[in-house]
């Protein structure tokens, strides 16, 4: 079920970045589901969106999905303040593809290119919540929502990634964040959620060192015009999906397949977050600085020492690659011999630069992802193949799938989350995203009855809650996504919200599971 475009796997499906899902997509290519079925086939490509956890004892998970048993769900409370949320990137629901001055990103330039999105559309219009942001944030308020995670887009604010600033893109997001505000939500900003200026793909794009400091330019600018009310920033959005797949893998913009560029973008990308961390601190006294992982519990095929190995370096790869360089300025070993700094361009000083002491981290969790040894040879049907891993990663199949064809595995969160505090001394956490594809649609009587995404995220929060009870430091839960929107990839064809968007009229009904979240965030609890 691999699907081609222009001879490349995509594995995500989701959204094109993320190799690792399915088929939601991301570039252009597949979805998630084929993508992971790829990836089997395809090795060592399966690290993109890595997220695993490595040392977790036994070779598969024991727990099925669905585990979380009525009595505890129906005891599970959640704080009084909580931060209950959604998620949404500005590619994805923005629109307004070229108003007011916005220059154009590397997701525009895929769009815009026949063969690239799987069903021929593009993000020009998408929600047009550049628009509409008023309306959906009436319904954030009716949801009793206290935050809102949104993207920025780096062309509508600097059209040529560097120079002179567009006035009307930073009046856009002063707007959206006075009238979350007035809404009583919280505005969480992630910075860079994979819009590139194509400006600066011309230039070379992340690979090129200097991205580093003209991105650090781009936060501080943020910061300056918006600091005064928005206090939480993240840098990136799953760092390790885009440098993977925009480099590495060919699977997303701007398709370039190169193992040592993928190396060079990410060690930008790891100078470009504590650059950008001193950044917005300096123009901002009142910031919060964290990022937006993706990070995926990764489980060893078979207890062998082999296979164990391999998850911890998937983990390390994957979950680890620019967490690790912030709190502790170092690369963790995710290689079968020495860190390859020279590909990496890494020069002296570099560690005192990318170390930063990050106020909170962001996990997105949405599957859990299995890994083999392939040091003593490759599967010759594999490919994209890294040999600095020397890895395959394939899609865990032994839950129940989503309409995008992946696993439901909600356990999985709570071993990421348990791992993420062990190992980083009990941060602060905040759920950046999870979610899951379901294609219901508007019935006779016009309500969406998707009662699939509800058990969905009830089992998720059940696992949530055990994990805050177990010690996990979790502040806020940001549900991918409030709006069906634009799935990278995949187009229109994936359906993530909890509001259902009718794409030719543009009109928003809120779905029964966008309902049950509402009264999940009124009550703290999950058997409402
Ligand atoms: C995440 C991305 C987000 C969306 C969801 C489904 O990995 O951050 O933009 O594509 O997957």
């Amino acid at each position: 079920m691999a699907v081609k475009v222009q001879g490349m796997q995509n594995p995500l499906g989701n959204s094109p970045l993320n190799a690792v899902r399915t088929d939601s997509g991301r570039s252009v290519p597949m979805d998630r589901r084929s993508f992971l079925k790829n990836s089997l086939i395809a090795g060592g490509g399966a690290l993109l969106a890595g997220r695993e956890i490595a040392a977790l004892e036994s070779s598969l998970p024991q727990q099925a999905a669905g585990a979380v048993s009525p009595p505890e769900i129906a005891a599970a409370r959640f704080p009084k303040d909580f931060l209950w949320g959604t998620a949404t990137s500005s590619y994805q629901v923005e629109g307004a593809w070229n108003a007011d001055g916005k220059g154009e990103s590397i997701w525009d330039r895929a769009a815009h290119t026949p063969g690239k999105i799987r069903d021929g559309s593009n993000g020009d219009v998408a929600c047009d919540q550049y628009h509409r942001y008023k309306e959906d944030i009436a319904i954030m308020k009716q949801l009793n929502m206290k935050s809102f995670r949104f993207s920025t887009s780096w062309p509508r604010v600097l059209p040529n990634g560097t120079g002179q600033v567009n006035q009307k893109g930073i009046d856009y997001y002063s707007r959206l964040a006075d009238a979350l505000l007035e809404a009583g939500i919280r505005p969480f900003c992630t910075i860079y959620h994979w819009e590139l200026p194509q400006a600066l793909e011309d230039r070379g794009g992340w690979p090129n060192r200097d991205l580093a400091s003209y991105y650090a330019d781009f936060a501080a600018i943020l910061a300056k015009h918006l600091g005064d009310r928005i206090t939480v920033w993240a840098p990136f959005n799953m760092p390790e999906d885009f440098t993977r797949n925009g480099y590495g893998t060919g699977w997303a913009p701007p398709f370039k397949s190169n193992i040592d560029q993928f190396l060079k973008a990410a060690h930008t990308v790891n100078l470009a977050q504590g650059m950008a961390f001193r950044a917005i601190k300096a123009a901002s006294s009142k910031a919060t600085v964290g990022s937006a992982y993706g990070m995926e519990p990764i489980y060893p095929k078979t207890n062998s020492e082999a296979d164990r190995a391999a998850a911890a370096r998937i983990h390390n790869y994957h979950n680890l690659f620019y967490i690790e360089p912030a709190f502790h300025g170092t690369y963790p070993k995710a290689f079968i011999g020495e860190i390859p700094y020279e590909v990496m361009g890494f020069k002296s000083g570099d560690e005192k630069i990318m170390k930063v002491p990050l106020d909170w981290v962001g996990v997105h969790y949405y599957v859990r992802l299995i890994a083999s040894d392939t040091s003593n040879g490759v599967p010759p049907e594999l490919s994209n193949h890294d040999p600095f891993a020397q890895t395959r990663i394939e899609l865990a199949n032994d839950g129940p799938k989503t309409d995008g064809g992946l696993e439901m595995w909600p356990h999985g969160l709570y071993d990421m989350l348990m791992q993420v505090s062990r190992d980083y001394n009990h941060p602060i956490i905040e759920i950046t995203e999870t979610g899951g594809v379901f294609m219901d649609a508007p019935g006779a009587d016009g309500r969406v009855t998707d009662l699939r995404r509800i058990e969905f995220y009830r089992q998720h929060l059940a696992e949530l809650g055990r994990a805050m009870k177990d010690g996990a430091r979790v502040r806020a839960y940001h549900a991918w996504s409030l709006l069906d929107n634009f799935e990278w990839g995949s187009g229109y064809t994936q359906r993530y919200g909890l509001t259902y968007v009718d794409f030719t009229t543009l009109k928003r009904t809120i779905k029964d599971s966008g309902l049950w979240y509402g009264r999940v965030a009124a009550t703290g609890r999950l058997d409402v």
